[in-house]
């Protein structure tokens, strides 16, 4: 079989990127090692671990039904059943994505891919059955896996990665969650409202480094009164599997004396790292850089014409939508046309309660590059909707420039930060400015109305504070 592309691995950047190519006539195929398609993003990560923190924040929600008058029995506990329910979502979801390849009129392959030359990938079936296929162009979308820590053997049961956290059997008692990110927050979160006690044991003094450093703070005060336990500026060095759990060692990360932890469950979730193995980069002479990523130009191309990387696999954040962007981008560029991602405006989300949003530029980094700046910020607690709702914990803050008023950063934590970020991300891609935020009329009762004051506020002129 010949093709214009192959694309190895169907998770959000290589399915994505493998519509797009066919939507413009390029003969397309791809090949994915899973049984199912959607990558790690809708098998094992954002799409299950989305189901679970909507199950268990309905779960929560509903031990406050009596404080609006409604009267519902307390709310009991199925495990299984809600992991069947994460299960369906998971399966619906892939299957939507096979549908569309097969609507695109792409081919799947199902089998382990490899480069075996230029032009040319080989797949070999899970039956050993091996098949080389021919192509003009080849996108490597193979993702990312679990950073693993040296002597920590990951069993999926007692030591678990976000794949076995996604399954626990029964809600662990004591929950050591080792890394204080996006994973280790989320999934936390989960159990903590399942039941669990959940320790965050984080290297660094503060949590979800990278984010803006206020928003963190305030975030981890929030999560503080839901119950979970942080101790920051620490390092495990050990973890020893007990007869029912593991026993971890814990010294401050600057050295000190070591203290021991006690859990039924370890979540190890320090990380992830870009994922190559069995491609053939060696043998086809694809470069990697210093932390294993693959090496790409402006243009998603390797050093080797005709081999292009996006996604996870290359520098940047390892989310969906940038890798789904980037799909867009590199399928593009391959037919010919100008395809464009905007790195300055990729917004990303913690999908906890309240949530965290954030995008562009924090303080940190606007002090660090010298650019001076002014910051507008607007508390939920003076937001009309989210009094009523009784879900007034965070801010929106907005950072304009201060001799031109160019949005240079947007981070909101508070209810439905997720969904509010977005009017914040068009305006940045736009090139608006805090006031032309503060103009545009927002409709009321909105928790929406937070961000145009917080662009007021830019100002100092909010109405309601
Ligand atoms: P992947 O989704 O990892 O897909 C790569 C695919 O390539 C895999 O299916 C793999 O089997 C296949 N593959 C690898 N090697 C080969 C080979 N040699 N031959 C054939 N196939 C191969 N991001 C968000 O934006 N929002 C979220 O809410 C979010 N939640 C997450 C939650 C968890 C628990 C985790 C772990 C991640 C989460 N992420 C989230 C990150 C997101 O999943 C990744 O950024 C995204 O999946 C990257 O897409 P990708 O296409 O680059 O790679
Ligand atoms: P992360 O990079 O977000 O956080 C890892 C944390 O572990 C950091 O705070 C780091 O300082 C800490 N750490 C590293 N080594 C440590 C050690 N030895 N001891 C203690 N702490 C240590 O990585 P995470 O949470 O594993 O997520 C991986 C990727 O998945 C992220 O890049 C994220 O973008 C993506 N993801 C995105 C989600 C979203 O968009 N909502 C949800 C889940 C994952």
């Amino acid at each position: 079989m010949s093709y214009d592309l192959i694309v190895i691995g169907t998770g959000p950047g290589g399915y994505v990127a493998a519509i797009r190519a066919a939507q413009l006539g390029l003969k397309t195929a791809v090949v994915e090692k899973r049984k199912t398609h959607g990558g790690t993003c809708l098998n094992i990560g954002c799409i299950p671990s989305k189901a679970l923190l909507h199950a268990s924040h309905m779960f929560q929600d509903a031990q406050h039904f009596a404080d609006m008058g409604i009267g519902v029995s307390a709310p009991t506990l199925d495990l299984a059943k809600m992991l069947s329910f994460k299960q369906e979502g998971v399966e619906g979801n892939t299957k939507g994505v096979e549908f569309l390849l097969k609507k695109n009129k792409i081919d799947a392959f199902i089998g382990h891919a490899r480069i075996a030359a230029v032009g040319q990938v080989e797949v070999t079936g899970e039956d050993g059955s091996n098949q080389m296929l021919e192509t003009k162009n080849i996108v490597i979308a193979t993702g990312s896996d679990v950073t693993r820590l040296p002597g920590i053997e990951i069993d999926e049961k007692v030591i678990v990665s976000s794949t076995g956290a996604l399954e626990l059997e029964s809600v662990p008692k004591r929950l050591v969650v080792i890394g204080a990110g996006v994973i280790g927050l989320e999934l936390g979160s989960v159990w903590r409202r399942l039941g669990a006690e959940v320790t965050v044991v984080e290297y660094l003094d503060r949590i979800l480094p990278g984010m803006d450093g206020e928003v963190a703070k305030n975030f981890q005060r929030i999560l503080g009164k839901q119950g979970f336990q942080f101790k920051l500026g620490s390092k495990v060095t050990g973890v020893e599997r007990t007869a029912n759990g593991a026993t971890l060692t814990v010294e401050p990360a600057a050295g000190g004396t070591p203290e021991t932890i006690e859990a039924d469950v370890v979540l190890v979730a320090i990380g992830r790292v870009p994922y190559t193995q069995g491609l053939g980069l060696d043998h086809v002479g694809v470069q990697l850089d210093n932390r294993g990523r693959i090496q790409t130009d402006a243009h998603f191309s390797t050093n080797i014409t005709g081999i292009y990387a996006i996604g996870d696999v290359i520098a940047g954040p390892m989310l969906a939508h940038k890798a789904e962007d980037e799909g867009v981008a590199v399928a593009e560029i391959i037919a010919g046309k100008a395809g464009h991602v905007n790195y300055d405006v990729i917004p990303s989300v913690v999908y906890t309660f309240p949530e965290v949003a954030s995008v562009g530029k924090t303080e940190e980094e606007l002090k660090a590059a010298g650019i001076a700046y002014n910051a507008g910020k607007f508390p939920f607690t003076a937001n009309g909707r989210a009094k009523v709702n009784r879900t007034t914990d965070g801010f929106v803050k907005i950072l304009a420039d201060a001799s031109t008023d160019k949005v240079l950063g947007v981070h909101i934590v508070g209810p439905e930060a997720g969904n509010l970020i977005h009017e914040a991300a068009i305006a940045m891609e736009f090139g608006a400015s805090s006031e032309d935020m503060a103009r545009t009329c927002h409709a009321h009762p909105t928790l929406a109305e937070a961000v145009k004051e917080a662009a007021l506020a830019v100002e100092k002129r909010a109405i309601h504070m």
